[in-house]
């Protein structure tokens, strides 16, 4: 599989009361603060983060250590551990391509420090995973140099590569094996004084352009369009902790020439973590096929996934998510973000059907059967968001596609508000609309109906969404 999906499952565990980790330094006002030459004035730092297509992710080029390693890692906001690949690792000395985006060697660094021996253990819920040792060293993203960071070393890993999890504290790796939690990235800036308050905003821009942000510490009032509105991060089941970016997902709509049908589940608001770890986005089944069915998209147990022809990218229509109630933020996605190609290889054609011949993509929103449901990169990238850790907020915006503006406002202080942000000033409604009873969506035909299609053909394209038509898809072009 070429995406994957970071959601840490380390939140199923039945964990003691977080403590603070003996080890870890948390009182850093005795500490030497050094600053970066690169340091902005205004306590903000900025990093380019690359869209890797054949990863599945975005990536940032840090630096550990000193003198300084350069690795180029994944960015996760549903995890909560920096670790990098140990240079000795089988994955990374075997293989054709080994750890081409870096690898850490603890030997080469003069400021390395072992700081809990074979109690770094993360898993991802693809059954992924990373074992070893946590250690502490100078670590720079952005300019912004933390002196002194715990991060895990991936000894025994099957990730050619690092990530940076910028998720809450609860969720550390550390908690299920040593009971405690350590300041981890966006923590141990702010407690370096280098940014005020444990915040961020992530600008993944267009699935087209290839780069976005990540900016710690404030806002860019330049890379969204409209109000920029606060949700209520939603704490875990039972229990007032905060482990994921959860939200309340309480509209779905879909719009088209044709006309707007509401997709919305009759299980009421749903909750979805944003998760910029995770390639596609992932809802409930009933809401999932309604949707493929607004787009011509099907499932094909050849490839696990709901696939569609990569050419509906340019059909007219949008998809608009609606969060917190009906006064709260609604994000339109269109079509052209929810394509998305299926490898980085020469991409497979659909070998009969009434797709036949046409290139095969992969559709952005899939189905799971149980949640957590997800809102990942094909979600995230129509939106503005910035996560607010200190007050357990989100605030989300309509995305400034390609905006080359900048105009930076960082948080005050620690806790304080979002700044430039709104209350979305209503509370959760709490079902929402039931689903449409009539099987006919009307928004269908204009979704569908985008590359000048014939009557004829259309009616082919109808006949394949009731599901009577099985594609077959070529096994040989699978391997790709
Ligand atoms: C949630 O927090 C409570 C109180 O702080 C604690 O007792 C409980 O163990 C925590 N649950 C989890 C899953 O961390
Ligand atoms: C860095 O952090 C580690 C682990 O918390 C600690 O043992 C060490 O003393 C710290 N070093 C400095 C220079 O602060
Ligand atoms: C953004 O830039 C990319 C690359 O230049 C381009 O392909 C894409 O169409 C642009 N998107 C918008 C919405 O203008
Ligand atoms: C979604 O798109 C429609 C059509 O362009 C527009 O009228 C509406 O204001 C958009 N909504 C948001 C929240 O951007
Ligand atoms: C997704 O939908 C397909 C087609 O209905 C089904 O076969 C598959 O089991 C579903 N997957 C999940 C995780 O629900």
């Amino acid at each position: 599989m070429e995406w994957r999906c970071y959601l840490a499952m380390l939140v199923a565990l039945v964990l003691p009361r977080p403590s603070r980790c003996q080890v870890v330094q948390w009182d850093i006002s005795k500490r030497v603060v050094h600053r970066s030459l690169h340091a902005r004035a205004d306590n903000t730092f900025e990093e380019i983060i690359t869209n890797e297509k054949g990863q599945g992710g975005y990536f940032a080029t840090v630096t550990v250590g000193s003198p300084g390693q350069d690795l180029v890692m994944q960015l996760d906001t549903a995890s909560s551990d920096a670790w990098v690949p140990y240079s000795g690792a089988s994955i990374c000395e075997s293989g054709t391509n080994g750890c081409s985006m870096g690898t850490f060697d603890p030997h080469s660094s003069d400021t390395f420090k072992e700081v809990a021996r074979d109690k770094f253990e993360i898993s991802y819920v693809d059954s992924s995973y990373s074992n070893g040792d946590y250690f502490a060293d100078r670590f720079e993203i952005g300019g912004a140099v933390v002196q002194n960071l715990t991060m895990g070393l991936g000894m025994k890993t099957n990730i050619p590569y690092g990530l940076v999890g910028v998720g809450y504290t609860v969720n550390e790796a550390s908690l299920s094996t040593m009971g405690c939690e350590y300041p981890n990235l966006p923590v141990a800036m702010q407690h370096e004084g280098l940014i005020n308050s444990i915040a961020y905003s992530l600008w993944l821009n267009d699935l087209d352009a290839n780069t976005g942000n990540i900016l710690f510490g404030g806002v860019d009032t330049a890379k969204y369009i409209g109000p920029l509105t606060k949700i209520d991060v939603i704490p875990d089941d039972d229990s007032e902790n905060y482990t994921h970016f959860s939200v309340s997902l309480t509209s779905l709509e879909a719009t088209s020439p044709s006309g707007t049908d509401v997709l919305t589940s009759p299980d009421g608001p749903l909750n979805v973590v944003l998760d910029a770890g995770t390639t596609l986005s992932y809802l409930p089944h009933d809401m999932a096929s309604k949707v493929w069915e607004e787009v011509g998209a099907e499932y094909q147990g050849a490839f696990g996934m709901a696939v569609l022809p990569c050419s509906h990218d340019a059909h007219p229509g949008y998809f608009s998510f609606g969060f917190a109630g009906s006064q709260g933020p609604r994000i339109n996605v269109t079509m052209d973000e929810l394509v998305v190609d299926l490898t980085n290889g020469e991409p497979p054609t659909f070998a009969s059907g009434p797709y036949e011949g046409e290139l095969v993509c992969e559709f952005g929103i899939q189905n799971y059967s149980t949640g957590p449901y997800i809102l990942g990169d094909t979600f995230l990238r129509s939106a503005y968001v910035v996560y607010d850790l200190e007050n357990n907020e989100i605030a989300i915006a309509a995305t400034d596609f390609n905006s080359t503006d900048t105009k930076i406002v960082p948080f005050r202080s620690k806790g304080a508000p979002i700044p430039s942000a709104t209350a979305a000033g209503e509370h959760i409604e709490s079902a929402m609309p039931p689903l449409p009873t009539t099987s006919t969506l009307i928004a269908a035909e204009g979704f569908q109906d985008g590359d000048g299609l014939d009557d004829g053909a259309m009616t082919l394209r109808k006949f394949t969404l009731t599901g009577i038509v099985t594609v077959a898809i070529s096994v040989m072009l699978l391997s790709t």
